[in-house]
């Protein structure tokens, strides 16, 4: 039977938790329609990470899904695909020593303007193990007593990467993206500019101080900031990859954890980020 454009437009949305994550079915991310990238991105809106199971995403259908949402972010440091420098390489296998994103975070927060999107793809996963996992920071900003919502609110922190990139992904500073690993000064509120809700913006790689405060009360709030944030399951959800599965999430409200607990076996693919907002 042939497919018309409203049965291609009918997705199937199922949260994954009360507080963030839904998996998306009825989709081909390689060949979208607009009528279908609009129900995806009101889905995305409102459970700020998706995920689909078994898709063909070849690189350059990658960066066309990822160009739905926006300017296509570069990496300032990390491995990308040959003819593609917009599509980072994800890999671990048994000659690896560290692992991408091994650590809570979001993504590149240390950029002027961070990614407001990233779009992985991985046609190679462990049979067990290598989950994501997620948190919502909009969920844990609203967690917060007044008090202290209020004490942050005109709070600003310092991001950093020198730390994190250097010796990572073996590029020098020198031949990375800027010609020196990013810096960014950002609100430690931000307000997401779709939905308007307000998510912590603090994270344990890249976050490093929080401007006007002594060094010891700016390490002692991100511990407290960042303790709070990860260790509320209430705020997280997980996902277990199945081969070819893709996972979308928004670095505005998230942060997320890849799990390396399937030493020696192999974990492959590719991601897109999106150039976000100045966050605010
Ligand atoms: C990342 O931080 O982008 C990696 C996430 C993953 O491999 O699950």
């Amino acid at each position: 039977m042939a497919i018309t454009e409203s049965d291609r437009a009918t997705i199937t949305v199922t949260p994954v938790s009360p507080t963030l994550g839904a998996e998306v079915t009825g989709v081909d991310l390689a060949d979208l329609d607009d009528a279908t990238w609009e129900q995806v991105a009101a889905a995305w809106a409102e459970h700020l990470v998706l995920f689909f199971r078994d898709q063909e995403l070849p690189p350059d259908a990658h960066e066309r899904l990822g160009r739905r949402i926006g300017e296509l972010h570069v990496h300032p440091a990390a491995p990308t695909v040959d003819g593609h420098p917009n599509v980072m390489i994800i890999h671990a296998d048994e000659r690896s020593k560290v692992v991408a994103g091994n650590g809570w975070h979001t993504d590149v927060s240390c950029d002027e303007r961070p990614p407001c999107a990233t779009i992985l793809h991985l046609p190679v996963v462990p049979e067990v193990g290598g989950d994501t996992l997620f948190i919502s920071t909009e969920a844990a900003y609203e967690a917060l007593s007044q008090p202290m919502k209020d004490f942050l609110a005109d709070k600003v922190a310092v991001h950093e990467s020198a730390h994190v990139y250097r010796g990572r992904y073996g590029t020098e500073e020198s031949d990375s993206r800027d010609g020196r690993f990013p810096s960014a000064i950002h609100p430690v509120v931000r307000t997401h500019p779709v939905t308007g809700r307000k998510a912590l913006y603090v994270n344990r790689a890249f976050t490093t101080r929080i401007k006007g405060l002594a060094p010891n009360e700016s390490r002692a709030i991100l511990d407290l900031l960042c303790d709070h944030i990860e260790h509320r399951p209430e705020f997280q959800c997980r996902f277990s990859w199945t081969p070819r599965a893709v996972a979308m999430w928004d670095n505005r409200s998230t942060q997320h954890y890849a799990a390396w607990d399937y030493y020696p076996q192999t974990r492959s693919g590719r991601r897109v980020s999106v150039v976000g907002e100045r966050p605010f």
